[in-house]
């Protein structure tokens, strides 16, 4: 709710000189701070790895949340109304609930282990197109402080191009995700993300029968920071033409 109030803010203070920046990053730690607070009392113990906080060991040392209270920074600072809260819990390595969920459109996304994804209560699906050349392919685009990662970005956006039906990119990793769960997108691959980015995300697409790999065609997606996702068929060729 906090979210969705500051994002109405933004829309405002858009037209000043100063611009939102600040109040945005106060916005952030604002629902961070919400979400630790709400969590540490519906778990207690459990440990914390936050975007703006950083890591809190808990005393149960099985279970961790994973929280980006605030996925798509840059779309809310420009009033764009892609953005979420991402939170994943992680079991002994292994991701086994999340939400992503868009307080601008209410968009709320769950999956739990063996129990699916859903959007709202409505079960997700990943698509069923299994041509790269009829597939929509998401992916992230490195921001001008990732200057040095543009030639590799731009080396891979040429390959890809060149197979696919076309490329987007939202600007809120988590949604993307979400977005291949739910078989809006047939694929998605990133490099330099953080767990929070995508801890949810990869629960969300297992569970609507969808494939995530890092971009080696691994397993270590949050430890690499790196994601190639899809249906069965597109994940493995959209692996092909990115990896190495
Ligand atoms: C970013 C978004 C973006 C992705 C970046 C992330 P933030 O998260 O998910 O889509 O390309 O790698 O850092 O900064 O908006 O929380
Ligand atoms: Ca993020």
């Amino acid at each position: 709710r906090g979210l969705k109030r500051d994002f109405g803010e933004v829309e405002n203070l858009q037209v000043s000189v100063k611009g939102p920046g600040d109040f945005v990053t106060l916005a952030d730690q604002k629902a961070e701070k919400t979400v630790f607070e709400e969590l540490s009392k519906a778990r207690p113990g459990y440990g914390f790895v936050m975007e703006e906080g950083g890591v809190v060991e808990g005393t149960d040392k099985s279970h961790t949340w994973h929280v980006d209270p605030l996925d798509g920074t840059t779309n809310f600072l420009h009033g764009v109304p892609i953005f979420g809260v991402s939170i994943a819990l992680v079991r002994e390595g292994q991701v086994i609930a999340g939400v992503v969920y868009n307080p601008a459109v209410d968009d709320m996304f769950v999956a739990e282990r063996g129990q699916g994804a859903y959007l709202n209560n409505r079960r997700l699906r990943v698509s069923g197109r299994n041509k790269l050349t009829d597939s929509l392919i998401g992916c992230g685009v490195p921001h001008l402080g990732k200057r040095r990662e543009h030639p590799r970005f731009l080396d891979e956006l040429d390959t890809v191009m060149a197979k696919v039906t076309n490329v987007r990119r939202l600007g809120a990793a988590a949604l993307d995700m979400c977005f291949v769960a739910a078989g809006r997108y047939d694929g998605y691959w990133e490099r330099g993300i953080k767990s929070w980015d995508i801890a949810a995300g990869l629960v969300m697409i297992k569970e609507a029968g969808g494939f995530t790999t890092d971009c080696d065609g691994g397993q270590d997606m949050l430890e690499k920071g790196t994601v190639c996702a899809g249906n069965e068929a597109i994940q493995a060729a959209l692996l092909g033409l990115i990896k190495g």
